[in-house]
């Protein structure tokens, strides 16, 4: 696992944007993991003015979300799909044949999360795997207690979850208590993992998952495991972290940084 401080999260969002544009370069059918929720907003902003300015393309990528709601439409303004539509989908130039989120309305929930493993396997795999974190440690929907090999499944969300996204629904009593996401094991498999995290109250949450022993009580924990697993944080998120100083001066000296160093 690698760190990297950013100064706000402006320059955090950027320097995360950047990775994904250099992996769009370098493999332009790139199979790239996705992210919901707020951290990700600004970070999908600026790849649409990627786009629009210095003619990023996605045209040949094909994106898996993490995860969606059991029980919402894909038009109703909660859902994920909704969110990436908004937030990116719209804004860039993608097949929208090629933007896959699990179907939270399937008939049969557990066939829809074996096609979905499926299909990313059809893929070759994911590429990249953008990772926010919640206050819980979850990465996807892996609330605490998630198995380190468990697939894409449904899964119940804790009441920590359910008050923290509940927020963002006019009406906090819709938000399913449900979710279908991809598994731990199915984040581990991914070839590189893109974790960003901003903001101080996710400072002691981040320190754990990066720092404190691998536990399925803390989800993100087991990317620890991962051989290419990258977290970008700004200074609030990072300001927990016991090792920082080492962490700025690998980000300072190591050649392979040169390039996204400001
Ligand atoms: C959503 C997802 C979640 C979020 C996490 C942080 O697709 O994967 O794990 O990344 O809950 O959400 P925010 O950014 O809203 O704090």
């Amino acid at each position: 696992m690698e760190v990297i401080i950013q100064k706000d999260a402006e320059a955090a969002s950027q320097l995360t944007a950047a990775l994904i544009a250099r992996a769009l370069e370098v493999k332009p059918h790139l199979a790239l993991g996705l992210a919901t929720g707020r951290t990700m907003e600004r970070l999908y902003s600026i790849l649409a003015e990627k786009h629009h300015q210095e003619r990023l393309d996605f045209s040949l990528a094909v994106t898996f979300n993490l995860d969606e709601y059991i029980g919402l439409p894909p038009e109703d303004p909660n859902s994920y799909r909704s969110y990436m539509n908004r937030h990116l989908f719209n804004r860039i130039n993608i097949d929208r044949r090629n933007t896959f989120l699990p179907n939270g309305l399937a008939p049969d929930l557990d066939a829809e999360c074996r096609l979905y493993e499926e299909r990313i396997r059809d893929f070759g795999g994911i590429d990249l795997q953008l990772l926010g974190i919640g206050r819980v440690g979850h990465i996807g929907f892996n609330e605490p207690l998630s198995a380190m090999q468990s697939r894409t499944r449904c899964k119940a969300l804790t009441p920590e979850t359910v008050a923290e996204n509940s927020r963002l629904f006019d009406d906090p009593a819709k938000m399913p208590k449900r979710a279908i996401t991809m598994g731990v094991g199915t984040i581990l498999e991914c070839k590189r993992c893109l974790m960003l995290v901003t903001g101080k109250e996710k400072a002691a949450i981040v320190a754990k998952a990066v720092e404190g022993p691998i536990t399925s009580m803390i989800s993100a924990s087991a990317l620890q495991l991962h051989p290419r697993c990258t977290v970008i944080v700004d200074e609030d998120a990072a300001s927990a972290l016991q090792h920082g100083e080492y962490y700025r001066w690998i980000f300072e000296n190591e050649e392979e940084w040169e390039h996204f160093r400001r």
